[in-house]
């Protein structure tokens, strides 16, 4: 096949996406396709356009490539694209509206509240949370990644410039109740087929799972599957089966959980363009599964190029 890989972009998160691009771009050429990376810009369009790609390949992580709006230039374009569509993709990056779905079809997700930040932080406003949420509480931009403006504040202070460090990367910001238990991340493939992946346990050499301990080697390790009791994995899988269908995912995605020592799943998020470096937690989840990373790849874009097919072959609507 002909296909090209969206990678980079404009996002907090570019550097990242340049390396999940470049590691699916040498597993599809493993495979024997004529792959061409493209790095996200204004000519994206033309590229793409004009192009004749058989699919399009989406490692774009963060706004702008996560956010339902490359997946609408390209609905525009008629190609087939990996991952999700417009509305989930879009849903799943806004953490307050993504949320508030989940605990609609009854998930836990730790208490929260949405704030709106103009010109500097009140100190009520400070006050307020902090004794809606207690301490330590979690202040974090509604629509960002990689825990990019992520504050876990132990004190007013920290509340106060935890709002101020959010805000900067998105006005809407989300304050929420820290939940103390076991972090785990599910991948579920859709292919069409839903499986959800082993769970994956995290340890952070950091105190907070962040940027740093995300992509530094060594930083972090991945534990599968995670140590806790039976019923708590099965509970947290069901409920990332849950979340990923009732969001409306498709292809893959990856959800992040806190599991409390009662075995309760606590709902973070829904990532609808997961890392995919080879050492990324959802290939890693997947080759625990039996599935390599060129195979996973591989998965993605069949489901990408069939899905598209039903869309505008005979009988479609
Ligand atoms: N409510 C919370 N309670 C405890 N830890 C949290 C909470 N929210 C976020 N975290 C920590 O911050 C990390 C990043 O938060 P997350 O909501 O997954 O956003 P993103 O990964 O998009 O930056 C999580 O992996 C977790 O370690
Ligand atoms: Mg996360």
């Amino acid at each position: 096949m002909k296909l090209a890989v969206l990678r980079g972009g404009k996002s907090a998160e570019r550097d990242v996406s340049l390396r999940s691009g470049e590691q699916v771009a040498k597993a599809l050429r493993g495979r024997g396709h004529d792959v061409t990376p493209v790095d996200l810009d204004a000519g994206t369009w033309d590229v793409l356009r004009d192009g004749t790609f058989d699919c399009v390949f989406n490692a774009l992580h963060g706004r702008m490539g996560e956010d339902g709006t490359v997946q609408g230039m390209l609905e525009l374009l008629g190609l087939a694209y990996t991952g999700s569509g417009v509305l989930a993709s879009a849903l799943c990056m806004d953490k307050s509206r993504a949320a508030k779905v989940m605990q609609g079809v009854g998930l836990h997700v730790p208490e929260f509240e949405e704030l709106e930040i103009k010109e500097g932080v009140a100190a009520d406003v400070v006050e307020r949370v902090v004794a809606r949420f207690g301490l330590p509480l979690v202040v974090k931009p509604v629509r960002e990644g990689s825990t990019i403006g992520l504050t876990i504040a132990k004190d007013a202070d920290a509340v106060a410039s935890g709002l101020v460090l959010a805000g900067r990367y998105d006005r809407r910001v989300l304050v929420q109740r820290f939940a103390t238990g076991t972090e785990v991340t599910i991948g579920v493939l859709a292919t069409p087929d839903l499986q959800v992946l082993p769970t994956l346990e995290i340890v952070s050499e950091n105190p907070v799972y962040d940027y740093d301990a995300k992509y530094t080697a060594g930083k972090s390790h991945h534990i599968i599957p995670a140590r806790i009791p039976e019923a708590a994995r099965a509970a947290a899988s069901d409920a990332a089966a849950r979340a990923f269908i009732e969001l409306g995912c498709s292809g893959m995605a990856r959800v992040d959980i806190i599991v409390d020592p009662e075995g309760t799943p606590w709902m973070l998020e829904v990532n609808t363009v997961p890392g995919l470096t080879e050492l990324s937690l959802l290939p890693d989840a997947a080759r625990a599964a039996g599935i390599a990373f060129d195979e996973l790849c591989q998965r993605l874009v069949d489901h990408a190029v069939g899905r598209h097919r039903r869309h505008v072959g005979p009988g479609a609507l």
